[in-house]
Parts: C-alpha cells; sequence; structure tokens
C-alpha cells in the first residue's frame, strides 16, 4: 500500500482518529518512550563459546525449538542477534515456517520465512516488504503472495498460488514501529536509508546462520512504496558485500530487485495520475471533463515547481509546496471520485481510512489480535496494544522527513550496471502507482541499456496463450504490467503472479 498520508491531511487525519479501532503500539501514545526491555526467556545459545573463533552456524533450520526462540549471533555483527522459532503447521502446513525478530541493539525487526514447497536446499531466497510507508508485511503474508489467505476474523486458508512455490521467501515488518516490529527506548526510523543499514544487517546475518542458504541465489521484493525501499536496501547489501568478504563471509549472492506497482519516481507519477484519470489508458476515463481540463493547466506549473524545488535542488519547504499545489489540484479531485485509488474498476470499499478499500484487512488484524495466533507467531510482548496493517507515527515520520521525495532509479540504475536484474510489474488497475509512471521513469533512467532498452516494443506476454499483460525488457531490465490487477497484483491475479515470478526466477523472460 502506497499511503498519500501527507498530501492528504484528511485521509491522515482520519486515519489517525480511525486508529482506535486498529491501534498499532496505540497510535496515539507511542511504546517508544516507555522503556521496555525485550523478553529474556528464549534460549541463550549465544554465549556457546566459538570453534577458534568461528561462529557455530544452525546447519538445519529444522533442528529449531517450536517452543521457544533460540538466539543467534555472529562475531563479525557483536551488536546483532537472531531469535528463531520454527512454527510447522502455521499458516502453509507443507513445509517449515519459522518466525523471530533480528535484533539491531535496542531495534527489533520481526520476520516471518517459509521455506519452498518445492526443493528448499536448492531454490532461490525472496526477500518481501510491503510498502506504507508504515504498512506490515503481513499483508503480503495473509493477503497477497504467502503460503495462506486470511478468509474471517479467526481462519486462514491455504494458498496454491504462493510465491513459496519454488522459493524460500521470507516477509519483514519493516522499519521499527511497523507491524510486530517495535524498539525498546523510543528509536524511530524516518527515512528509507535509515530503514536500510537495518536490512542489510538483517540479510547478512539471516544467510551466515542458516547456512544451508548461504551463496545462495537472492532476490528482493516490495511493493508500492517498496519502489522506494528495495532499490535502496538492495544498493545497501550489494555494497555491504565489501565489507563481509573483507571479513571472510560469504557475500550475499544478489541477483535481482523486484518491485510490483512501485514508488520509484514521484515525478513521472504527476502526469501519470492525470492520464489515469483522464485518458482510457486503463479504464475508461473516471474523471470529470471539467475537472480533466483544469488538471491539465495546472499540470505543467506542477512539474516546473517540483523539478525546481525537489529535483533540481532539495528545499524541504519549497518542495513540500509544490507537492502541496500537485495533490490539490491533480490528487484531491481523484480522490473526490470515490473511486479506489488502488484498482480503477471499483469504487472504493471504504471509507478508506478504515478499510484501505479492502475489509479483508480489518480480518487480517483481528486475525493477528488472537492471544493463540501472537503466542504461537512468538511475538514480544513489548509489542502491546491492537495490530495495525499500517502505522501512522511511522507513515507520518516518513511524511514529515518527505522521504518520498527521493526517487530511487538511480539506485535501480547502479545495480542493473553491476549485474543485478530488475523486474518492474504493475498491475494495470492501479491509479496510486500506476503503469504510465513506471514505464515512463524505466524509459526515462540513464544506464548503459537505456537505449536497447527504449527500443523495445511494449509486446502482450501470455500465460497459456492468454494474454496476461504486456511486457518490455533488455539487459537485465523488464517492464511488465498485469491486465485486470490493482495495486496488489498477487492478490488480483494470483496464477498471473506466480508464473511471472516463476519466469523471473528462472532467468527466461516473460
Ligand atoms: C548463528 O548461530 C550460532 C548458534 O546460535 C551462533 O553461534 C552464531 O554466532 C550465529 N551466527 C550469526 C551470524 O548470527
Ligand atoms: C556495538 O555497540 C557498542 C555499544 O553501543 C559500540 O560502542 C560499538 O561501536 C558497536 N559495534 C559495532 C561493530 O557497531
Ligand atoms: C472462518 O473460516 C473457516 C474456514 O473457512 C470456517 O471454518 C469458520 O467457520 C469461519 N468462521 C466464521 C466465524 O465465519
Ligand atoms: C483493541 O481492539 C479491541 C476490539 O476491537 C478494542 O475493544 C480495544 O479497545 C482495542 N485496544 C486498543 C488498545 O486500542
Amino acid at each position: 500500500m502506497f499511503i498519500k498520508g501527507k498530501a492528504f491531511s484528511t485521509l491522515c487525519f482520519a486515519l489517525a482518529a480511525g486508529a482506535t479501532t486498529q491501534t498499532f503500539l496505540g497510535s496515539g501514545t507511542p511504546n517508544y518512550g516507555t522503556l521496555k526491555k525485550p523478553m529474556k526467556s528464549f534460549t541463550q545459545s549465544f554465549a556457546a563459546p566459538y570453534d577458534e573463533g568461528l561462529f557455530m552456524p544452525v546447519e538445519e533450520l529444522s533442528a529449531l525449538s517450536e517452543a521457544q526462540f533460540t538466539t543467534l549471533g555472529h562475531p563479525v555483527f557483536p551488536n546483532y542477534s537472531v531469535r528463531i522459532k520454527k512454527s510447522s503447521d502455521f499458516c502453509d502446513g507443507t513445509v517449515n515456517a519459522y518466525t523471530g525478530y533480528i535484533d539491531i541493539e535496542a531495534r527489533h525487526l520481526f520476520f516471518y520465512f517459509f521455506e519452498s514447497r518445492n526443493d528448499p536446499a536448492k531454490d532461490d531466497v525472496i526477500f518481501w516488504t510491503n510498502g506504507g510507508p508504515g504498512c506490515s508485511s503481513s499483508l503480503g503474508v495473509y493477503v497477497e503472495l504467502g503460503p495462506c489467505r486470511v478468509v474471517n476474523d479467526t481462519s486462514t486458508v491455504f494458498h496454491p498460488e504462493s510465491w513459496n512455490s519454488n522459493a524460500n521467501i521470507f516477509f519483514v515488518d519493516q522499519p521499527i514501529g511497523v507491524g510486530f516490529s517495535y524498539a525498546d527506548y523510543g528509536e524511530t526510523v524516518s527515512n528509507t536509508e535509515e530503514a536500510s543499514k537495518d536490512i542489510a544487517a538483517f540479510v547478512a546475518i539471516f544467510f551466515e546462520n542458516f547456512t544451508q542458504f548461504k551463496g545462495r541465489a537472492f532476490h528482493m521484493a516490495g511493493e508500492s512504496y517498496g519502489g522506494r525501499y528495495v532499490p535502496v536496501f538492495a544498493a545497501a547489501v550489494y555494497d555491504q558485500n565489501a565489507m563481509l568478504t573483507a571479513a571472510g563471509v560469504t557475500p550475499i549472492n544478489l541477483q535481482s530487485i523486484m518491485i510490483g506497482n512501485g514508488l520509484t519516481d514521484f515525478y513521472t507519477m504527476s502526469a501519470a495520475y492525470v492520464e489515469m484519470q483522464c485518458t482510457g489508458a486503463s479504464v475508461f476515463p473516471v474523471q470529470t471533463i471539467s475537472a480533466c481540463n483544469r488538471m491539465k493547466q495546472a499540470l505543467p506549473r506542477c512539474q516546473k515547481w517540483l523539478t525546481e524545488s525537489c529535483i533540481t535542488q532539495f528545499d524541504m519547504m519549497n518542495c513540500e509546496a509544490a507537492s502541496n499545489f500537485c495533490d490539490t489540484e491533480i490528487s484531491e479531485p481523484f480522490f473526490a471520485t470515490g473511486m479506489n485509488p488502488y484498482d480503477l474498476s471499483k469504487v472504493c470499499d471504504g471509507p478508506i481510512e478504515e478499510t484501505l478499500c479492502y475489509p479483508i484487512t480489518l480480518s487480517m488484524a483481528s486475525y493477528l489480535d488472537q492471544p493463540s495466533v501472537r503466542q504461537k507467531l512468538g511475538v514480544d510482548p513489548a509489542v502491546t496494544g491492537n495490530y495495525s496493517s499500517c502505522s501512522n507515527p511511522v507513515g507520518q515520520a516518513f511524511a514529515l522527513a518527505m522521504d518520498e521525495y527521493h526517487p530511487t532509479y538511480p539506485h535501480v540504475a547502479a545495480l542493473l550496471e553491476r549485474g543485478v536484474r530488475a523486474l518492474i510489474y504493475v498491475g494495470s488497475y492501479d491509479w496510486i502507482c500506476n503503469w504510465l509512471g513506471n514505464q515512463a521513469w524505466t524509459l526515462d533512467m540513464e544506464w548503459s541499456g537505456k537505449e536497447a532498452f527504449g527500443q523495445q516494443p511494449l509486446e502482450s506476454w501470455l500465460i497459456d496463450g492468454k494474454v496476461a499483460g504486456k511486457t518490455r525488457s533488455a539487459n537485465g531490465l523488464t517492464f511488465a504490467t498485469v491486465d485486470g490487477a490493482g495495486h496488489m497484483v498477487p492478490l488480483d491475479k494470483p496464477k498471473e503472479a506466480l508464473t511471472m515470478v516463476q519466469r523471473w526466477l528462472a532467468g527466461s523472460g516473460l
């Protein structure tokens, strides 16, 4: 989910007000600040002496306990450790599942890890994060690409088109303050670069400890605001390899990034927002002719201001003023239509500030609030209060920092130059992070493959002879649309989404 918090002070306010029904860490009175110690009841295998200074990795994840956490650490990362426990019959039922925390000093990032349904010993590893900023990756697990789907307040059912069909996959609640992740002493993270430090440490410890995955092909994926997160995180993981190598640790075998309906470049989105509501780019125009005409007059001014204040030279106050102007002229009229910003083919099943237009997210929250589920997941007692799909404090902190106004296509370009492939896929019905805006930046981006990529036509890609969407690909960069899907592609088009990912992991074209 990408939540335009700043732009829509009304939406933002409503989100905060609605927080009584869906509060995470008590959004009005965050847990931050109240001094909470992490629980200490897990097995302290950490203190065991090393073999000549070498760490003793846990070779077999399946050897872990279901009842208690096992704590892991590594001399190269003296301040980091991992708490992990097995939950074999959880969510999937056919594979080993694990949950835990990566503890980075006083920061604690919650994760789920599901082994592949095919061959965990050989299949690739995928890292997944949802967006927001501030939204929990439980959305990914229970509503989109995970091994099970929440069906009501108390139950999940097996999801056959899960992305762990032939990949090992972990889902991370990040940054701290999101989902079941927490911090001890009121630390907060308000920008992506800062969040990337914790993620890079997370990834390094994960592969070091679970030696069965060491050196395994690795892909970093995310959705929505993940378009900002994933390129920065992947760049941090890539750059960290020099340090790992110097320390005698196996580097991370980062192969690709995958971004679904991403917000990678705010600038190209502004023109695309107009086109998506006023032309038949995906659906019949949803906006009135008069509103469209006004928008078209405002757009050049919006673009000029954004360029001057956010791009050529970043000036916080001017950039904010420019973005407010664009939002007032272009986004607010869209929200006034009542259409679902995540799916132009539908009206919002709202109110949006309660349901995010998808009432199933409320069922997911209720499901995750069951004490039995929290216990099974090993949610730390420091995480009190009701579960919330998206954290308002985190969203607001990112909005205040204007994090979204720092495009990440330069990171994508840099990764491509280093042989890390990039899949940019977009559900065609999404408005908020739409395909036109994503297509525009993939074509505009400066990199050595720019010309080759730009020369490719946008062609149909097929599943069983039927058109699933359009794609363009060259030199490791693939852009693809998924027909008939909204913002959450795996929710709307599970079969197409899985097939796309399988083809991508196999290294073949779509
Ligand atoms: C992995 O776990 C072992 C055993 O708990 C620990 O000794 C080792 O330091 C850990 N390695 C990392 C990188 O966490
Ligand atoms: C670990 O934490 C200690 C105390 O906060 C700090 O002095 C030290 O620099 C940290 N070590 C690393 C490798 O970050
Ligand atoms: C929830 O769904 C499960 C599985 O479909 C079903 O057995 C159960 O009766 C449902 N519970 C409610 C309260 O509807
Ligand atoms: C959590 O949700 C329950 C049920 O909706 C509600 O009664 C309770 O007040 C909520 N707790 C908090 C801390 O918001």
